[in-house]
C-alpha cells in the first residue's frame, strides 16, 4: 500500500513535471507564466499538493520522495524564472518598438521663480557698495526702543518720533520703523583702531500705516554709514551721486535740499533730475523736473557719543533710502501694494532670464 502511494506520488510529480515545463515553454507573456508559477507552486499549487500528501508515507520513505519533490520545485522554478526574463525582455523590445521618441519636440516650459523685483533692486545696491569695500549688515526685525529711537538722539517723548508711527510690541520693544538702529548697533561694536566703518544694512521696516498706493505698513529701507577721520559732506554727495547713476541711470544728477533727521545734522532730502524727462518736466516728477529719493546727513555728535565714538576725532555720514520707492519709480509701478500682493503676473515682469 505504501509503496504503491509512493510510485504514485513520484509519477505524479513526474507528471507535474512534464506537464509544468510544456506549460512553461508554450507560455506566451508574462501574465500566463506568472498563472502558471501560482498553479505549480502557490499555496494551493500542485506541487504544494503532492508534497501535502507525503503525510502518509513511512518515515523512511519521506525524505526521498520530499527531496525529489524539491528537486522539481527548483528545476520548476528556475524554469519559470528563466521564461520570465525572456518574456520581460520580450515585452521591453516590443514596446521600445511601438514608442518613439521625437527629439525634435520643443520640450514643455518647465515654471521657475524669478528673483522678486524688491530683492533685485537690493541686490543691486549691495553690489554697489561691496566694490566699494562696505560691509552688509543685518539687524533684528523686532528692535529695542533703545536702538530704533534712544540711541538715534529720539529721547522718549522727542516729538520727531510721530514721524513714524510704530508698532510696539511691549513698552521696550517694537516692529523696527527704520534701518537706522542697525547704524547704532553696529557702531557700538566696531574697532575703530582697525579702520573706518562702511556699511549698509538692508531689510524690512514697519510702520503703523494704512495701506495704499503710496503707503504700506511693512517696506524696505537700506541704511548707508560711513565713519572715519576727516568725512565731508562732498564724500556723502559723491556716494549719493553713484548710487542715483548706478539705479536711474548714468546721466542723472542729484541736488541736496536742507531737511530734519533727529540723527544728523546737517540733513538733507536728496532729488535725482527725472529719468523720464531728464529734467524739463513731466507727470513722473510732477514738472519740476527732479524726483525726492533719499534721507542723509552728516551723522549727529550726540549718536557718535551714545555708541561710544569720540565725535572730536570721528565723523561720517549716513543715508537711507526705500527700494520700494526706487522700483516704483525706475519701473512705473503706481501703486506700493504690487509688491507685496505676490501676484506672478506682476512678478513676471521683472523676470532676469531675458
Ligand atoms: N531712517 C530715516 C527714515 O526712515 C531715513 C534716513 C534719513 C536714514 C537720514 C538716515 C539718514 O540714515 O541719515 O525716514
Amino acid at each position: 500500500m505504501k509503496g504503491k502511494i509512493k510510485m504514485n506520488l513520484k509519477e505524479r510529480l513526474e507528471e507535474i513535471k512534464q506537464k509544468g515545463l510544456e506549460e512553461i515553454r508554450h507560455a506566451q507573456d508574462v501574465k500566463t507564466i506568472n498563472d502558471v508559477r501560482v498553479n505549480l507552486l502557490g499555496k494551493k499549487g500542485s506541487i504544494t499538493e503532492v508534497l501535502r500528501g507525503m503525510r502518509d508515507l513511512s518515515a523512511e520513505e519521506r525524505p526521498k520522495v520530499g527531496s525529489f519533490a524539491n528537486t522539481i520545485r527548483d528545476e520548476l522554478t528556475q524554469a519559470i524564472a528563466q521564461k520570465n526574463e525572456e518574456l520581460e525582455a520580450l515585452k521591453l523590445a516590443k514596446r521600445l518598438e511601438s514608442e518613439t521618441l521625437d527629439v525634435t519636440l520643443p520640450a514643455s516650459p518647465v515654471a521657475t521663480g524669478t528673483p522678486h523685483v524688491l530683492v533685485q533692486v537690493i541686490d543691486e545696491i549691495e553690489k554697489l557698495f561691496l566694490g566699494m569695500g562696505f560691509q552688509v549688515v543685518d539687524g533684528p526685525e523686532i528692535e529695542e526702543d533703545h536702538y530704533n529711537f534712544e540711541m538715534l538722539n529720539l529721547p522718549p517723548d522727542h516729538p520727531a518720533r510721530d514721524m513714524q508711527d510704530t508698532f510696539y510690541i511691549t513698552n521696550q520693544l517694537l516692529m523696527r520703523t527704520q534701518t537706522s538702529p542697525v547704524q547704532a548697533r553696529t557702531m557700538e561694536v566696531h574697532d575703530f583702531s582697525k579702520g573706518p566703518l562702511k556699511m549698509i544694512s538692508p531689510g524690512k521696516v514697519y510702520r503703523r500705516d494704512t495701506d495704499d498706493a503710496t503707503h504700506s505698513h511693512q517696506f524696505h529701507q537700506v541704511e548707508g554709514l560711513v565713519i572715519d577721520k576727516n568725512i565731508t559732506m562732498g564724500d556723502l554727495k559723491g556716494t549719493l551721486e553713484l548710487i542715483a547713476k548706478t539705479v536711474f541711470g548714468q546721466n542723472r544728477e542729484i541736488r541736496l535740499r536742507p531737511s530734519y533727521f533727529p540723527f544728523t545734522e546737517p540733513s538733507v532730502e536728496v532729488d535725482v533730475s527725472c529719468f523720464k524727462c531728464g529734467g524739463t518736466g513731466c507727470s513722473v516728477c510732477k514738472g519740476t523736473g527732479w524726483i525726492e529719493v533719499l534721507g542723509a546727513g552728516m551723522v549727529h555728535p550726540n549718536v557718535l557719543k551714545m555708541a561710544g565714538v569720540d565725535p572730536e576725532i570721528y565723523g561720517g555720514f549716513a543715508f537711507g533710502l526705500g527700494p520700494d520707492r526706487f522700483a516704483m519709480l525706475k519701473y512705473g509701478v503706481d501703486d506700493i501694494r504690487e509688491f507685496y500682493l505676490n501676484d506672478v503676473r506682476f512678478l513676471q515682469q521683472f523676470s532676469q532670464k531675458g
